[in-house]
């Protein structure tokens, strides 16, 4: 009896281990406690993230719209509306306190609202995005999260970016800008650093595995 029960602890716990549900709800806890204050500490520049990781490689577009996943308190939100000085500008997040701060950036081309992008297809139809950047915070969930959870984000992702649109994603000053083609089918146009994370994040949109 005593045996079965230790078993079944077990196999419980492997389960809480590989559940996506229970990392998600992990990842909105620490979501919760995130402090953008510290995070910025440690960047190298508060006003010219964007342009300082991507340099020349930020993708030029015509009018349209841009996409910022995981804003925090919208100081990126705020760089790409000075970058895309013609077009219209989102910044997602699920952290309120964060948004809450970001409202003070909003204007009539910059604004903000409160989305899961793991869940973007809930918020956004397809084909609404130029461009997606997910700076510092994709890359961050590669280790953590089953592949198939991770397939089913990026695909989302990708369906809410419009043929020929980009995704830029970044981590800590690394960058990575991939290209979708006429059928969305995606390929790196630039990136510096060979961290693991893009390459997950590679293979899958590639479709590799
Ligand atoms: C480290 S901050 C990066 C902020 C900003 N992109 C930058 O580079 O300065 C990560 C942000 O991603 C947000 N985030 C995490 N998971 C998210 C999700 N599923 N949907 C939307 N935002 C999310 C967090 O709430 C947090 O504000």
């Amino acid at each position: 009896m005593r045996l079965t029960e230790i078993l079944l602890g077990f196999v419980r716990s492997v389960n809480d281990l590989t559940d996506s549900s229970a990392i998600c709800r992990a990842d909105r806890m620490a979501v919760k406690r995130y402090d953008s204050s510290l995070y910025h500490k440690f960047t190298f520049s508060w006003a010219n993230r964007v342009k300082e990781t991507f340099g020349y490689s930020l993708p030029k577009i015509t009018p349209g719209k841009v996409l910022d996943f995981g804003c925090a308190d919208g100081s990126t939100t705020a760089e790409l509306s000075f970058l895309y000085p013609d077009s219209f500008i989102i910044g997602i997040d699920i952290n309120t306190y964060q948004l809450e701060a970001a409202s003070y950036r909003a204007d009539d081309r910059v604004s903000f609202m409160y989305a899961d992008g793991y869940y973007i297809d809930k918020y956004f139809e397809n084909d609404s995005f130029d461009i997606v950047f997910a700076m510092n915070n994709l890359t961050d969930i590669c280790n953590m999260l089953p592949k198939r959870f991770l397939n089913g984000i990026l695909e989302r992702i990708v369906d809410v970016i419009k043929p020929d649109g980009y995704l830029c994603i970044a981590s800590m000053g690394n960058y990575c800008v991939l290209r979708l083609d006429d059928d969305k089918d995606a390929s790196v146009i630039s990136r510096s650093g060979r961290d693991l994370q893009y390459q997950i994040i590679l293979d899958i949109l590639q479709g590799k595995k």
